[in-house]
């Protein structure tokens, strides 16, 4: 086969699909009957569709991986010359305007591995669960499976007595015993909804009840239900669920809408979790939480995912999305409404610093790749790679700048507006602004330029001090670099929250521009390529604080002297805008060459204060980008053995320029008993922070403190935090401890991954270790969170992740996951995102291990992610 052949029958196979192409389908669905009988080698399952023309044209029902047994309209069985099958449709060019179409078809939820439809969770056999987000629903019946058909559910579920727990979406309506030893339950769902929030489960599952009363005086049964073994794990979701409740009311006004609400905790699972109506289905990782098993992030984890499928009931299922394009308008708000339930979790300046350095690691370093898309694509291949930190974080920033114009006030007017005027409807981005503009009566659709285009935009400037006008003139630009498919990027809409301060009394000052007073912070509209902005009445010059708490998603390159942020980390009112402060610098001490002193002064300074006042804060303060974040800010010639040693170097130069106070903080951050809030957390974190530092400066007390902690830990995070220290720095006793780890947390799956984690993260793991761990028993490629365990973690260290070798092992898990799991292989491979950036000749041998790929992979997942991959450098 010549080259052009081959590509035309791959793009034939894996068609692009444009938003400019969007049409309503021929027809909706008002009324889904399903019948779903689950046998012990397959299962069967009957749909019964009322459909309703809505405009001309053949009924085209989806499906895929489907065996049809028979089809039926108004109740007469069809001839297979009535309707023709492809591998992905069934359609009946001629049915009345309105009737009822029946199917039948036969599916394997046993050999089901892609985790997508009804697929069987757990190798013992008694747990089958659905994920149907975006497209798995037509792997079950035959269906227009697409968002914008909003349909009532009906749903019987059948198998033996050994699946005691039977649940679908909405109430149970009635369960009865079929004497066969088989049982059958039925529920009904009295919301219209689109098929991918369907849900049901078989399984044998413990369950823990709460209940909550709504605002509007509904009264809720909660219900979690996890393996027997787990669930006593499920209180800090249970609480979680019922703060999340009640946070809705107050700040949205939004109460709940059904009489129970139901998460199922799976360990096989391809994402965190899933916001089926009424029936949550969630990654065991993302519910399941206990001190000893579970370290604080993964704790604060459970609680902001619980909090953010519950918020989607209003974000997501009541107003849903028109189509997939559309993806970000349910995740890119849930995400900012789940920030904002967080902020009650943590200090704010905090939250702000953990939300904003994520985005940076993560969707900066997206836009900075291959996979560089906007907010709102405008065509793509499979929906499924475009689960993403840019629509999913570049998407909830763009909502917090449009909160942050309009103030509080104004902005709950605007979602009330968006609320009343889209409920029970399928919508789009534009709906959502044209709602916020309209309820708040402040326009914002010069936002949708954010939605539209790729690039993190760059934003410069300078500021000048007239003392005769007693006049601060503040010049700032933006650019966006151009993308091969938008080569004319915009300027956009960008709110930059400005204070300044004296440079004596390190005070904020009162501002004032353009004749009003502004109070001590100013929020700049920057709109245009370049603008100027004038403060007046500054008779000393000050120094500028900008883009404070991170007012929009951009790279800030000001010139401020090393010497005024370092001033700014000492002034600044709140944590965030410090913690910028200290990443401005160490961002120039590690990319731009600077000298490290300025930086290790201030940041040290502020770090031993901050212990004493607030050790959560102090425990960010001395964070230095990853290896990864500062690959992302090198377009060529990357070299990850040089931006390692520096990165080491200057980790050093801090732990020496501490080793006098570190003996001294360790010892007033004692040991004690495990505390779930803010404080202890924050003591807990510090703690670990400084127990790395104190191995990084080679304090001979350090393996000695970390044994002990250990030892005598009262919970996970105390115990992997001293873990994790002697096992990357090679202490004597370090794999003796990991053996301890292994036998106490044998059969903790969650606290096993961490197992794999910590040793695949060791900065001296090399290939054969990767290898080692790939083949441990208890490694599992039918478990996506073992599976990250490793393949995460180890490319934590690009080092290592950039040999040929270590690339190979990933290509051909990889190709092992294109047959297998497809969602999960297209992760995996967008991990090697930025082969083009490497000096050579580590380019040329990545670009070789990544071409070993071409013809060896077939699913639209993995094509399109190579085919990115390949288009690249
Ligand atoms: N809608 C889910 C969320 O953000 C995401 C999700 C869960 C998902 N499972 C998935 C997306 C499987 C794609 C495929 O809360
Ligand atoms: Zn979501």
């Amino acid at each position: 086969m010549d080259k052009t052949l081959q590509d035309t029958t791959v793009a034939a196979a894996h068609p692009t699909i444009y938003l400019k192409d969007y049409q309503p389908p021929a027809f909706t669905i008002d009324t889904v009957d399903l019948d779903i009988q689950l046998q012990s080698d397959h299962a069967t399952v009957r749909g019964t569709l009322t459909v309703r023309r809505q405009t001309p044209g053949a009924l085209v029902l989806h499906g895929r991986d489907l065996a049809l047994q028979a089809v039926a309209v108004d109740g007469r069985y069809l001839q297979p010359e009535d309707y023709q099958l492809t591998a992905e449709t069934l359609i009946l060019p001629d049915v009345p305007d309105q009737c009822t179409v029946s199917t039948w078809v036969t599916i394997v939820p046993q050999t089901n591995t892609q985790l997508e439809g009804l697929y069987q969770a757990g190798p013992e056999g008694n747990l089958f669960v659905t994920q149907n987000e975006p497209e798995g629903f037509r792997k079950i019946t035959y269906f227009i499976d697409r968002p914008d058909v909003l349909s009532v559910y009906t749903t019987r579920l059948e198998a033996p007595l050994t699946f005691p727990t039977l649940l679908a979406n909405g109430n149970l309506i009635e369960k009865s015993d079929l004497g066969n030893g088989r049982h059958a339950a039925i529920w009904h769902d009295p919301t219209r909804k689109p098929s991918y929030l369907f849900a049901c489960v078989f399984g044998d599952l413990a369950v823990m009840t709460d209940q909550y009363v709504t605002s509007e005086g509904r009264q809720v049964a909660l219900e979690i239900y996890a393996e027997s073994r787990d669930l006593d794990k499920c209180h800090v979701a249970m609480q979680a669920l019922k703060d999340a409740m009640h946070w809705d009311e107050v700040h949205y006004g939004r109460a709940y809408d059904l009489d129970n609400y139901m998460i199922v905790a799976v360990s096989q699972f391809n994402m965190g979790a899933m916001e089926n109506k009424g029936l949550n289905i969630f990654n065991t990782s993302c519910v399941l939480s206990d001190p000893q098993t579970t370290t604080d992030p993964a704790n604060f984890y459970v609680k902001s995912t619980i909090a953010h499928e519950y918020f989607h009931n209003w974000t997501g299922n009541r107003i849903t999305c028109r189509d997939w394009f559309q993806l970000c308008l349910k995740e890119g708000f849930t995400v900012y409404r789940d920030q904002s339930f967080s902020n009650t979790l943590q200090s704010a300046a905090v939250q702000r610093i953990d939300d904003v350095s994520s985005l940076k690691a993560s969707q900066f370093a997206e836009d900075a790749g291959p996979m560089s898309h906007p907010p709102r694509p405008d065509h793509f291949v499979e929906i499924n790679n475009f689960y993403t930190a840019t629509v999913y974080d570049k998407g909830a920033e763009i909502i917090r700048m449009m909160a942050t114009v309009l103030g509080e006030e104004r902005f709950r007017a605007g979602t009330d507006r968006f609320f009343a005027d889209h409920d029970g409807q399928a919508v789009t981005v534009e709906d959502l602004l044209d709602s916020l503009s309209n309820g708040s009566g402040i326009p914002l659709q010069a936002f949708m330029d954010w939605y539209s285009q790729p690039g993190t935009p760059h934003v410069g400037g300078s500021g000048i001090h007239d003392p005769v006008a007693c006049t601060y003139t503040l010049t700032l630009h933006q650019s966006t670099a151009p993308h091969p498919e938008y080569p004319a990027p915009k300027a956009l809409l960008i709110p930059v929250a400005t204070a300044l301060f004296d440079r004596k009394s390190g005070q904020p000052m009162s501002l004032i521009r353009d004749g009003q007073a502004r109070g001590q912070s100013d929020l700049l509209m920057l709109d245009q390529e370049a603008q100027t902005f004038v403060f007046e009445q500054v008779s000393q010059p000050p120094v500028v604080s900008l883009l404070r708490d991170f007012s929009a998603p951009v790279l800030l390159d000001f010139d401020y002297s090393d010497d005024d942020l370092a001033f700014l980390l000492a002034h600044e009112t709140n944590g965030f805008n410090q913690w910028q402060a200290a990443q401005t610098l160490v961002n120039r001490v590690l990319l731009q060459q600077h000298a490290a002193n300025v930086y290790l002064d201030a940041v040290s300074t502020a770090f031993v204060q901050a212990a004493a006042t607030d050790p959560l804060l102090a425990s960010r303060l001395v964070d230095i980008p990853s290896e990864n974040y500062l690959a992302s800010r090198i377009s060529r010639d990357y070299d990850p053995v040089k931006v390692m040693e520096q990165r080491q170097a200057l980790l050093g130069a801090l732990a020496r320029r501490l080793t006098d106070q570190l003996p001294v903080m360790y010892a007033a951050l004692p040991l004690v008993p495990y505390v779930d809030d803010a404080e202890a957390m924050g003591r807990r974190a510090l703690r670990n922070v400084v127990l790395n530092l104190a191995a990084q400066a080679g304090l001979p007390q350090a393996f000695d403190w970390a044994e002990r902690q250990y030892h005598v830990a009262s919970c996970m995070t105390e115990r992997l935090g001293a873990l994790r220290v002697l096992v990357h720095h090679q202490a004597p006793h370090a794999s003796a401890l990991l053996d301890d780890f292994y036998q106490r947390f044998e059969n903790e799956a969650l606290a096993l991954d961490l197992w794999f984690g910590v040793q695949a993260s060791q900065p001296h793991a090399d290939v054969a270790r990767l290898q080692a761990l790939l083949a441990h028993p208890r490694f599992d490629l039918g478990t996506p969170n073992r599976i990250r365990a490793v393949t995460g973690q180890f490319s934590q260290n690009p080092v290592n992740f950039w040999q040929p070798a270590a690339l190979t092992i990933y290509t051909d898990l990889v190709r092992t996951l294109d047959a297998r799991n497809p969602v999960l292989g297209s992760r995996v491979l967008q991990q090697m995102g930025r082969w083009y950036t490497l000096a050579e000749p580590a380019r040329s041998a990545a670009k070789a291990v990544i071409d070993s790929l071409t013809g060896q992979v077939h699913s639209t997942s993995v094509v399109e992610a190579l085919e990115n991959l390949q288009r690249a450098g």
